[in-house]
């Protein structure tokens, strides 16, 4: 076997809603080496976040293979799936996804819970990560008391500190005006380079032609599959 963090061969996704069926997956295959950084692109409706889920071993695939980590997860039960995932994956969306009853610091500590970690390494485990994230100073707030890129940050520490080998991000710009959506892309670029595998996917041109491999989707198929020559700093 090759050293492929994730690996999705001829995956296709029906949903069936009554009479009618959707096609969001018509045969997706692509191989994804630890230590990339790529982007899965297409316009609204494509498929990406669908194929986010396979990915994330969040919903199953109709059909196909999807290995994660090395794993065939079509035969995992439910509770080996979530174990997979808090270990190997930290998932990144665009509306943030925090609990708003919850400190910042909280918010961070939670993926730590499952794993078993006694509470005050968690506690230094997410101080350490959302100082890196340069927060700090917003630790004991509350989310809605952040902007839009500072809860991006909490929700790209709560991602990053459990130390995944792969981070998911839907649409993480999405909800951010330009010049915060670049500072995050910056960030993922750094986590980048300490050799976790960022795989973004967006409908935004501009974060696909800035991303080292771009995949790009159109009604549930591969279009292209193409490494951006120009982008640096990225594996
Ligand atoms: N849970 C669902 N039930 C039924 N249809 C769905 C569901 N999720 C997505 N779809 C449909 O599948 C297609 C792909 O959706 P999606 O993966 O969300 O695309 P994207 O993220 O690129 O906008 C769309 O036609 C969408 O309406
Ligand atoms: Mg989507």
């Amino acid at each position: 076997m090759s050293d492929n963090v994730i690996l999705m061969e001829n995956v296709r996704k029906t949903y069936v809603m009554g009479e009618e069926k959707v096609h969001a997956l018509r045969g997706i295959s692509f191989a994804v080496e630890q230590g990339e950084f790529l982007s899965i692109m297409g316009p609204s409706g494509s498929g990406k976040s669908t194929c986010m889920n396979m990915i994330g071993c969040l919903d199953r695939p109709t059909s196909g293979i999807v290995r994660i980590g090395g794993k065939e997860t079509a035969k995992m039960t439910e509770k080996e799936l979530a174990v997979l995932r808090n270990k190997t994956i930290g998932f990144v969306f665009q509306q943030y996804h925090l609990l708003p009853s919850m400190t910042v610091l909280e918010n961070v500590m939670v993926p730590l819970r499952y794993q078993g970690i006694e509470k005050n390494l968690r506690r230094d485990m997410a101080l350490d990560a959302l100082e890196k994230m340069g927060l700090s100073d917003r630790v004991s707030h509350l989310p809605n008391e952040l902007s839009g890129g500072q809860k991006q940050r909490v929700a790209i520490a709560r991602a990053t500190v459990t130390n995944p080998s792969i981070i998911l991000a839907d649409e993480p710009t999405g909800a951010l005006d330009s010049h915060t959506g670049v500072a995050v892309m910056e960030l993922f670029g750094k986590i980048n380079a300490s050799g976790t595998t960022i795989v973004i996917v967006t409908h935004d041109p501009r974060i696909g032609e800035n991303t080292k491999r771009c995949i790009r989707i159109f009604d549930g198929q591969i279009q292209s599959d193409s490494k951006n020559s120009s982008v640096e700093g990225q594996e």
